[in-house]
């Protein structure tokens, strides 16, 4: 990849696992943690694009709250398990590979930063209590537009700010919609698949995919 000028990482799914909360909790809520998990993930993603299209903005804290909520209730899940699930989801764990490889990024001289659903102080938590917090140049949250991925507003974010144009952007996501969604914009989306899914059919391929960040230092 030439001309790059911006690494443009997803948060959630991509450098924060999402179902480390649950699996935290794993021995209280017993095998069907990671089903919970996944329902509660596919949930909240579904009250973003909801929302988005309904015109009834809540921020993401509130739309992982509800979505767990509804996901306790239809996987049986003790409520009182409610505020540690939420506690746990503010701290994240990244994936394994994540932090050297953000080190290794660092040296080179390119922006790196966070793009996400988000809201900043959530991503603000997220990368300091993981201890990244210097590695990124911003977190740009789609608060900044009040309106979900895929809207091609949040992709502008960090174009406006760094005046520079869609296709010198990498941008990683293993989410495969919002590959999709900032491939469609212009950017050169990476998809990041952990575990060798089928990618989506929603006009944009990317050229290029890794099975974890670390296979980034190559490409870029
Ligand atoms: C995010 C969601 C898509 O971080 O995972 O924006």
């Amino acid at each position: 990849m030439k001309n790059i000028k911006a690494i443009i990482f997803d948060a959630y799914g991509t450098l924060f696992d999402v179902n480390s909360a649950a699996e935290k909790c794993k021995n209280k809520i017993g095998a069907k943690w990671e089903g919970f998990a996944n329902f509660w993930r596919t949930t909240q993603l579904e009250y973003t694009w909801l929302r988005s299209l309904m015109g009834r903005h809540k921020d993401f804290w509130q739309i992982t709250e509800d979505s767990l909520d509804k996901s306790m209730r239809t996987f049986n899940i003790d409520a009182s398990m409610k505020n540690e699930l939420l506690s746990l989801y503010k701290v994240l764990s990244p994936f394994k590979e994540v932090p050297e490889t953000l080190e290794k990024l660092k040296e080179k001289n390119l922006k790196l930063a966070i793009l996400s659903n988000g809201t900043p102080s959530l991503l603000k938590e997220l990368v300091k209590s993981n201890n990244l917090d210097n590695l990124f140049d911003d977190l740009f949250s789609i608060e900044e537009v009040g309106i979900y991925k895929p809207d091609s507003k949040v992709y502008d974010l960090p174009i406006k700010k760094y005046k520079i144009k869609s296709n010198e952007v990498a941008f990683l996501s293993a989410n495969t919609w919002d590959v999709s969604g900032g491939g469609n914009y212009g950017y050169n989306s990476i998809w990041v698949n952990r575990n060798n899914n089928i990618f989506d059919n929603l006009d944009y391929k990317p050229n290029n995919q890794v099975k974890n960040l670390s296979e980034l230092i190559n490409l870029i």
